[in-house]
C-alpha cells in the first residue's frame, strides 16, 4: 500500500509545542516548518484535498488589531479542515479581570490550540505555562515568530537558500520584528545587521541570546546607526513601522528620530543588485519605506504576505495535527 506524503506517521518534535519565540525552536524545527510549508503550498496550488486539522479548533485571542495574522490563521484552519474561533479580548472575561491561568485552564478543555496577539510577552508565557494545549504567539511587544517564519520561507523561495545570506533591518531595533529577525537569522546561519538610531539599537539581552546560535551557525549579528553600512551588499532589505502598536503616544518623537531610517531607491542601490525587499506590513509609505520601493522590482512584500497563510498551515498541522 502506498503512503501519501501527508499521511506519514512520524512524530515531529513540534507536536504539542508552544511557538513563543524563534529562539525557543531548534534549527531543525525551523527547517521542518519551512519544509512543511513548501509541501502545503504546493498541495494548495495543485488543489489537493489536504485536511490534517479535521475536527480541530483553534482559539484566536486578540488584544490588538490585525489583518494578516487574523485572516491567515482563520483561513488556514478552515482550509485545513478545522475551525477557528475569533476571541476579542474585550469580549471574553479576561477583559474584565479573569486571570490568565484560569482562562488557560478553561480554554484547554474546549480547544486544541490557542493563537494569541497580546501586549505583554510575559502574559503569553503565563498562558503557555497554564494551558495544556499549544500556544502560538501571534505578536507581542517582544517577538513575532510566525511573521519571521513566513519571511524566512519567502527568502528561501526567492534566493533558494538562507545560510550565507546577509539581511539588513532598517528601523526600530528594539521592536518585536527586529528581535524576531535576530533570533531567526541566527538560527539559520544568515548574517543580520540592524541599523537604528542609538537609543533604538537592539537590547543586549536579545543579542546575547542569539549570539550562541549565530556562532554555531557561522553567522554574524552587527549593530550600526548607519543605514548605508547596513544595506551595503545586502541580499535582503527589511523594514517595519517606526511606531509599533501600543506606542502611539510616541509617534511624533519617533517620526523625528527615525527620519532617514527609510528604505528608498538610494538605499536599494547600495545593496546587492538582486536584493529583495521585505516588510511585515502594515506599511507607512513615505516613512520607513517609499512608494517606489514598495511597488518596485525588488519588492516581494505581497508574496511575503501570502506566505503567512502557507506558513500558518505548516505550523498548525505540525503542532496540532
Ligand atoms: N504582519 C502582521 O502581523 O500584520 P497584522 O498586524 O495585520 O496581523
Ligand atoms: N512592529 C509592528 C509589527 C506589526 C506587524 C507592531 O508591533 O505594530
Amino acid at each position: 500500500m502506498s503512503i501519501k506524503p501527508w499521511e506519514h506517521t512520524e512524530i515531529s518534535s513540534l507536536k504539542g509545542k508552544d511557538i513563543l519565540t524563534l529562539h525557543d525552536l531548534t534549527r531543525l524545527e525551523i527547517e521542518e516548518i519551512l519544509k512543511k510549508c513548501e509541501t502545503v503550498k504546493t498541495m494548495f496550488n495543485l488543489g489537493a484535498d489536504y485536511k490534517p486539522l479535521k475536527g480541530k479548533t483553534l482559539g484566536m485571542i486578540f488584544q490588538k488589531s490585525s489583518t494578516r495574522t487574523r485572516v491567515s490563521f482563520e483561513v488556514a484552519m478552515w482550509q485545513s479542515g478545522g475551525y477557528a474561533l475569533f476571541l476579542n479580548s474585550n469580549d471574553i472575561q479576561i477583559g474584565r479581570g479573569e486571570t490568565i491561568p484560569d482562562t488557560a485552564r478553561v480554554l484547554s478543555r474546549y480547544l486544541d490550540g490557542i493563537m494569541i496577539r497580546a501586549y505583554s510577552h510575559e502574559d503569553v508565557k503565563i498562558l503557555a505555562k497554564y494551558a495544556d494545549i499549544p500556544i502560538i504567539n501571534g505578536l507581542t511587544d517582544y517577538t513575532h515568530p510566525c511573521q519571521v517564519l513566513a519571511d524566512l520561507f519567502t527568502i528561501q523561495e526567492k534566493k533558494k537558500k538562507l545560510t550565507g545570506l546577509k539581511l539588513a533591518f532598517i528601523g526600530d531595533g528594539k521592536n518585536n520584528m527586529a528581535n524576531s529577525l535576530i533570533f531567526g537569522c541566527s538560527k539559520v546561519g544568515m548574517d543580520i545587521t540592524i541599523a537604528s538610531p542609538k537609543e533604538f539599537l537592539p537590547d543586549k539581552e536579545v543579542v546575547d541570546k542569539a549570539k550562541a546560535d549565530a556562532n554555531m551557525n557561522g553567522s554574524k549579528i552587527t549593530l550600526t546607526q548607519d543605514v548605508y553600512e547596513a544595506a551595503k551588499n545586502a541580499d535582503v532589505l527589511y523594514t517595519d513601522v517606526w511606531t509599533s502598536m501600543g506606542q502611539e503616544e510616541e509617534t511624533e518623537y519617533r517620526k523625528e528620530i527615525f527620519a532617514g531610517y527609510q528604505i528608498n531607491n538610494e538605499l536599494v542601490s547600495v545593496a546587492d543588485q538582486s536584493v529583495i525587499v521585505l516588510h511585515c506590513l502594515p506599511a507607512h509609505r513615505g516613512e520607513e519605506i517609499t512608494e517606489e520601493v514598495m511597488e518596485g522590482p525588488h519588492s516581494v512584500i505581497f508574496d511575503e504576505a501570502e506566505n503567512r497563510l502557507h506558513v500558518q498551515k505548516a505550523i498548525l498541522s505540525l503542532i496540532m495535527g
